[in-house]
């Protein structure tokens, strides 16, 4: 069976949870798409070249511990920028999106760019404050002096150059539900996500 998940939406709004418990439930694999261009800026913060690192990313970048940092976030969205650099990574996507047994894919562009076709698309959102707040609270523990304003005016200013880049910028496809977690608990939000799963399954 060829069926594919897309979620989109902006940092911390809860992609990543809903996308890890669709591929649970329903047996699917799940790619995180912002490893890609994370692995990519950790390596380009060594200073490699993006398109480079982006054509040389092996599994062992992948696994790295250290992807999650706000310094990592910030070069991961700047790589993202270059359309060289989303090239070089679009078809590893595509042929995961489509491969036998499932794919739920999270990123920016999956539903428009990477997967147009894909079976389900979900846009996930929330409040700028409430996403600032569920990073801050990631963060904290490596890096307890952070504060939630710092995290807030990080997350602002990677939101705005993912949406106002020409290469395949962030936005919801036309046909994506979309899902507003600001006042909705992660649970909740899986529960919608796995019904509409549910449903498109149904229907074949
Ligand atoms: O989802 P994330 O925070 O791990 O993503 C890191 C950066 O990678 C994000 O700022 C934008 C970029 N990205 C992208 O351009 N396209 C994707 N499909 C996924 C991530």
């Amino acid at each position: 069976m060829i069926f594919t998940v897309a979620i989109d939406g902006p940092a911390a709004a809860g992609k990543g949870t809903i996308a890890k418990a669709l591929a649970a439930h329903f047996g699917f694999a799940h790619l995180d798409t912002g490893l890609l261009y994370r692995a990519t800026g950790r390596r380009v913060m060594d200073g490699e070249a993006p398109v480079a690192a982006a054509e040389n990313l092996a599994a062992d970048d992948l696994a790295r511990t250290d992807l999650r940092t706000g310094d990592v976030g910030k070069a991961a969205s700047e790589v993202a920028a270059v359309p060289e650099v989303r090239a070089a990574l679009l078809q590893f996507q595509k042929a995961f999106a489509r491969r036998e047994g499932g794919a739920v894919l999270d990123g920016r562009d999956i539903g428009t760019v990477i997967c147009p076709k894909a079976e389900v698309k979900l846009f996930v959102t929330a409040s700028d404050e409430r996403r600032a707040q569920r990073r801050h609270r990631e963060l904290v523990q490596a890096d307890p002096s952070l504060t939630v304003d710092q995290v807030l005016a990080d997350l602002k200013e990677r939101d705005a150059r993912d949406a106002a880049r020409d290469a395949a910028p962030m936005k919801a496809a036309d046909d994506a539900l979309l899902l507003d977690t600001t006042d909705l608990a992660i649970d909740a939000a899986v529960a919608q996500a796995v019904e509409a799963v549910g449903k498109a399954l149904e229907q074949g």
